[in-house]
C-alpha cells in the first residue's frame, strides 16, 4: 500500500484592490450578474463572468425553477452560453460572486465537472475567482485542482 496526498496552492486576497484591473473588472461583472439572478426559491443569488481568449466577456446567473431540480447554477448557465456561442475561443478565467453570504463559496460538484470538461477540451487551465460579500477573493489555479482523481475525456479512450 502506498499513501498518496493531494495538495494545491491557491491565493486568498483580503483586499481585492491587490488584484489586477482585469481581475477586478471580471469580479465586478460577476457581481452585477448576480444582481440579475433568478433565485426566488433559495434566495441565494450567484453570478459568474468569464473572459475568453478573443476578449469577449460574458456573464450569467443562477436560474431556478418551481420544479427545484430543474434550476441551473450561474457557472453552468454561463459556460453553456459561452461554449454555444464561442466554441473556438479558449476560456481563460471565470469569476463567481455570491450576494447573499459572507462565507467562502466554491462551485458545486456539477459545475466543477462542467468546468473540467471545457478545461480538458482546451488543454489550458481556467483560472477561477471566488468572491462573496465579505469582500475576500479566492483565486484557484484551475478546474482540475478542484476535482482530485477526476473523470474526464482522457479516460474514455
Ligand atoms: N448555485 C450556483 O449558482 N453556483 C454555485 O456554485 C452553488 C450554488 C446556486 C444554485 C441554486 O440556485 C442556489 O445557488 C442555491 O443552491
Amino acid at each position: 500500500m502506498e499513501k498518496k496526498t493531494y495538495q494545491f496552492e491557491y491565493q486568498k486576497y483580503n483586499n481585492p484592490n491587490e488584484l489586477s484591473e482585469e481581475n477586478q473588472n471580471l469580479i465586478d461583472l460577476s457581481k452585477k450578474a448576480a444582481e440579475k439572478a433568478y433565485a426566488p426559491y433559495s434566495k441565494f443569488r450567484v453570478g459568474a463572468a468569464i473572459l475568453l481568449e478573443n476578449g469577449e466577456i460574458l456573464s450569467g446567473s443562477n436560474q431556478e425553477n418551481a420544479s427545484y431540480p430543474v434550476g441551473i447554477c450561474a457557472e453552468r448557465t454561463l459556460l453553456s452560453y459561452a461554449h454555444a456561442n464561442f466554441p473556438e475561443s479558449k476560456k481563460l478565467k471565470l469569476a463567481i460572486s455570491v450576494l447573499d453570504t459572507s462565507k467562502d463559496v466554491s462551485p458545486c460538484g456539477l459545475c466543477r465537472q462542467t468546468l473540467l470538461e471545457y478545461e480538458s477540451l482546451q488543454g489550458q487551465p481556467i483560472e477561477i475567482m471566488l468572491h462573496n460579500m465579505s469582500g475576500t477573493v479566492i483565486v484557484l489555479p484551475s478546474a482540475s485542482s478542484l476535482l482530485p482523481l477526476h473523470f474526464n475525456n482522457d479516460m474514455l479512450t
